[in-house]
């Protein structure tokens, strides 16, 4: 029977699918996506008739691993019909705006609120990491609390959240060791999440009462249910994709904390930046405060994958951070025009500085669901082709968007010496813009000079192509993910950063 149904006719159809796959064509939709269907209904099959799980097919792997490949961005162009302005926020203006990419089949689809379909738990959110933030001194709280009293985007956990919905119907990895993460969570006691690992460092008083004021904290967060998972619709938010949620958007705004000071920002979120209310010594401190509670978090989800690959995160945001620096420190000869290897250098920075954190995030979600190795590689597909078109959009929004509306300084990037996709691309028509890009736009007038030049050249336009390129990458690494409302709410975040305008 088994021998029967691996050779059938739906097997030989997935087998000519994962060849199809394996030749490259995944970049064409939706023939990509049907390959990649018909390979995981071969899949299926094989698990099926065989009993046992298949090995990682290898085709469907591969079909995903190529949607990490980089783009030539030197080479896009700006479509006759696209505006640079920054279209409005609403979900149903976004995908108009962007079905004429991703294809007809986007009309047809049902809109989700993805917010509302995370539920209260987004909602928790800023309470939850008050107490894990909790200290023993009120300074302290005040500072590493400062950015959380103005409401932030919440894209980060949000993200975390619908991957643990979109996840929780996927295929189910076997043989897991991990503490909290099986395939019969109500075997699972979540709290471990809450106690310490280690029994004996919580020895001297102080740091006992730290831990007991952690511990009882956050146990009495999500509403007084911490350790209940969330289902809706059929699709499961554990406790520790929560937890990860948290720990994803303490690393976000530690990283913001120490931006703000290496970039004299003047505001965050609508507020005074946090060095120009504190200093900059406490800014500092409070994002490494920030870092270190995240790691213990981290270190009490108990699954050694997860705790590298966020580790992980943290020396990429440095390197994207390093890199954007020492490009600035770079006395380089004023050259005629880009070359792709700027584009390489700059798309480069973009991932280690915003695509690393929701990639891995995202990654880290399908794990803590237990998923299959390919499932698991999609997620991060997914969330890394997503980070990088929102940096290239963020780096758009510095020339089109008021700070009002922005909630921190526009044409910030040109003051700072950077020069970002829009310049890059400006620069390929004008080339007058090549000494003020080597000089860091340090001369007089050199800032006006170069927003002007941007605006009337077709850097913008060509940036949101670049854009919407990484977001139909983006959407095409989610067709292995079964059907689900969290898909397409995963979907429909995913079109929204093309038209954000904060
Ligand atoms: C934000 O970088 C901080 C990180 C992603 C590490 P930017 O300096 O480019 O962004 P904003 O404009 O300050 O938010
Ligand atoms: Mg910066
Ligand atoms: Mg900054």
């Amino acid at each position: 029977m088994a021998e029967k149904i691996r050779k059938g006719p739906l097997a030989q159809l997935g087998a000519m699918a994962r060849e199809f796959v394996r030749r490259g064509p995944a970049e064409t939709r939706p023939l990509g996506k049907f390959a990649v269907g018909s390979a995981k209904v071969a899949h299926l099959l094989e698990s099926a008739a065989t009993g046992v799980r298949a090995p990682l097919p290898g085709p469907q792997f591969h079909a995903i691993a190529q949607l990490k490949r980089p783009i030539s961005a030197s080479t896009v162009q700006a479509p006759e019909d696209l505006p640079a302005k920054a279209a409005t926020r609403s979900w149903s203006s976004a995908v108009d705006s962007a079905s004429e990419v991703v294809g007809s089949d986007q009309q047809s689809k049902r809109l989700v609120d993805p917010k509302e379909l995370v539920g209260s738990e987004l909602s928790f959110i800023t309470d939850n990491l008050a107490r894990l933030l909790e200290s023993g001194h009120p300074m302290l709280n005040t500072v590493s609390q400062y950015y959380f009293s103005a409401s932030g985007k919440h894209i980060r956990p949000l993200l975390v959240m619908l991957m643990a919905q979109a996840t929780s119907i996927a295929t189910k990895r076997q043989g897991r060791t991990s503490m909290l993460v099986d395939s019969d969570v109500d075997q699972i006691d979540y709290s471990l999440m809450d106690r310490s690992v280690s029994q004996n460092i919580h020895s001297d008083s102080e740091s006992q009462r730290i831990n007991q004021l952690i511990e009882n904290a956050t146990k009495n967060g999500h509403g007084g249910r911490p350790y209940a998972p969330h289902v809706k619709e059929g699709l499961t938010i554990l406790p520790t994709h929560r937890r990860l949620a948290e720990i994803t958007e303490m690393i976000h705004t530690s990283s913001l904390l120490h931006d703000d000071v290496i970039d004299h920002a003047e505001t965050r979120r609508g507020l005074p930046a946090i060095q120009k209310t504190f200093g900059n010594r406490m800014a500092i401190f409070a994002g490494d405060f920030m870092l270190a509670r995240a790691s213990m978090a981290l270190a009490r989800l108990r699954d050694p994958e997860v705790i590298e690959i966020m580790a992980s995160v943290l020396s990429d945001l440095v390197d994207g951070e390093f890199k954007q620096l020492k490009n600035l420190e770079d006395e380089g000869a004023p050259m005629a025009q880009p070359d792709e290897s700027a584009f390489g250098y700059y798309l480069e920075k973009t991932y280690l500085k915003t695509g690393s954190l929701i990639a891995k995030s995202c990654r880290s979600s399908a794990i803590l669901s237990n998923s299959t190795d390919d499932i698991v590689e999609a997620a991060y597909v997914y969330g890394r082709n997503l980070g990088i078109a929102f940096q290239l959009i963020d780096d758009l929004l510095d020339f089109t968007v008021s700070s009002a509306e922005f909630g921190k300084p526009v044409g910030a990037d040109l003051k700072l010496g950077l020069a970002t996709a829009p310049v890059l691309y400006a620069w390929q028509e004008h080339s007058q813009l090549g000494p003020l890009v080597a000089r860091k736009f340090a001369g007089g007038g050199d800032v006006a000079t170069a927003w002007d030049l941007v605006h009337a050249s077709q850097g913008l336009q060509r940036t949101k192509q670049l854009a919407r390129q990484y977001m139909e990458r983006a959407i095409e690494a989610l067709a292995i993910l079964p059907a689900s409302s969290a898909r397409d709410a995963l979907e429909q975040v995913t079109l929204s950063v093309l038209t954000r305008t904060k």
